[in-house]
């Protein structure tokens, strides 16, 4: 007997399943990204800058923006509501909100309780985490362990983003490389399949200096000093991240791989985070993986961070290069640094 069908004391509701766990699978996506497009050419406008230096070191042609009055909370709803109308979920049926992000509406409260109120999903928990553009996979493990642990039924997990609102226009190092947009998922048990495999997660707080946004925390809170030094963007040592992002998402890939005994040649599409091509096809040649094993849309949206590999996910899915029990692997890397891959039986 556990010890908790022997405890007179009081009830463990953790106990009602005698502490088994279940599988979680993602029961349905969706991407929302903005109207507005800008171009390569619309760039070379704002900086000294070229459609053929940012497609030739990037990949990327076009990225979206957020109109003025469209904030992360309205671009991961929009996200959500597609992914919960693919699952047959309604908003009562959520259980927990989970937003991924590093630009949300306010410090606080939570871009995660402004969805909640967005969708009516208002029997769910909601908060938000932060990891940068590994922030998806974050998210998508912390909330496999509620359904694995039989916690909640259903879970709404979202990466979003306006990085818009905190790129530099005036630094062509960093503002041709970033977009706005969302992706979600709606995470729940399906009996019949494994779902979620596994999902790798690491950091390495001593490069947190790379890739980071330097005002408007409690280390450099907002004054006019802060505005006018332009602390309130972000700020990033590009071919120091490009390096450790080859290596460090080759090792959570191969550790995925590694845990979930799998070779490259199972898996039917690596959907790794949509950063920039020439990472995409680093990591991809590192991993002994076909080309054609690669799902890369970073030429129309550019980085959206947390948003990244959800958008993708969704078009993979979308485009029906995804199939029922195909094998996925996601790869993600980011400011932190921070970095995670995930195995994914669809
Ligand atoms: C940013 C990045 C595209 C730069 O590519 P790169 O090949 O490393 O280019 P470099 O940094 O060596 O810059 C080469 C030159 O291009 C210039 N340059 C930078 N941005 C430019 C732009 N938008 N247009 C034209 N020239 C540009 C640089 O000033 C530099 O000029 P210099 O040689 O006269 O100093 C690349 O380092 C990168 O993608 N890094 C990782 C970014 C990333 O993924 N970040 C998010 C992680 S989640």
């Amino acid at each position: 007997m556990s010890p908790a069908t022997t405890n007179k004391k009081f009830k463990n509701p953790r106990a009602a399943h005698n502490f088994q766990g279940r599988t979680c699978s993602i029961s349905g996506v969706g991407s929302y990204v903005p109207e507005k497009i800008l171009t390569n050419a619309d760039l070379e406008k704002l900086v000294e800058t070229s459609d053929e230096w940012i497609t030739s070191r990037t990949g990327i042609q076009q990225r979206r923006i957020a109109a003025d009055d469209q904030f992360t909370s309205d671009l991961a709803t929009q996200a959500a509501i597609k992914a919960m109308s693919r699952a047959g979920v309604v908003a009562e049926q959520i259980d927990l909100i989970i937003v991924a992000t590093i630009t949300p509406d306010m410090p606080f409260p939570s871009t995660a309780c402004l969805v909640q109120q967005k969708l009516g999903a208002f029997r769910a928990a909601a908060f938000d985490i932060e990891a940068a553009c590994s922030g998806f996979i974050y998210a998508l493990e912390i909330a496999q362990q509620f359904i694995v642990s039989r916690t909640y039924d259903t879970v709404l997990v979202v990466g979003a983003e306006k990085l818009s609102s905190i790129v530099d226009w005036k630094d062509r190092n960093t503002c041709v490389l970033f977009g706005d947009g969302a992706g979600a998922a709606i995470l729940q048990n399906r009996p019949d399949s494994h779902g979620l495999l596994t999902a790798v997660m690491g950091a390495d707080g001593t490069k947190a200096d790379l890739l980071f946004m330097p005002g408007g925390g409690s280390r450099c809170p907002a004054s006019a000093a802060s505005v006018t030094s332009r602390l309130h963007y972000l700020r990033m040592e590009g071919k120091e991240t490009f390096k450790n992002a080859v290596q460090a998402m080759q090792t959570a890939a191969t550790e995925a791989l590694r845990r979930c005994e799998l070779d490259i040649s199972r898996i039917k599409l690596i959907i790794p985070h949509q950063a920039n091509r020439r990472i995409i096809d680093a990591v991809g040649e590192r991993l002994g993986a076909k080309p054609e094993q690669l799902f890369v849309n970073l030429h129309n949206y550019g980085n959206t961070s947390a948003a990244s590999v959800a958008i993708a996910l969704d078009e993979a899915v979308e485009s029906g290069k995804v199939q029922r029990g195909d094998l996925l692997l996601l790869v993600v890397f980011g400011a932190g640094l921070t970095w995670g891959a995930a195995v994914i039986e669809w």
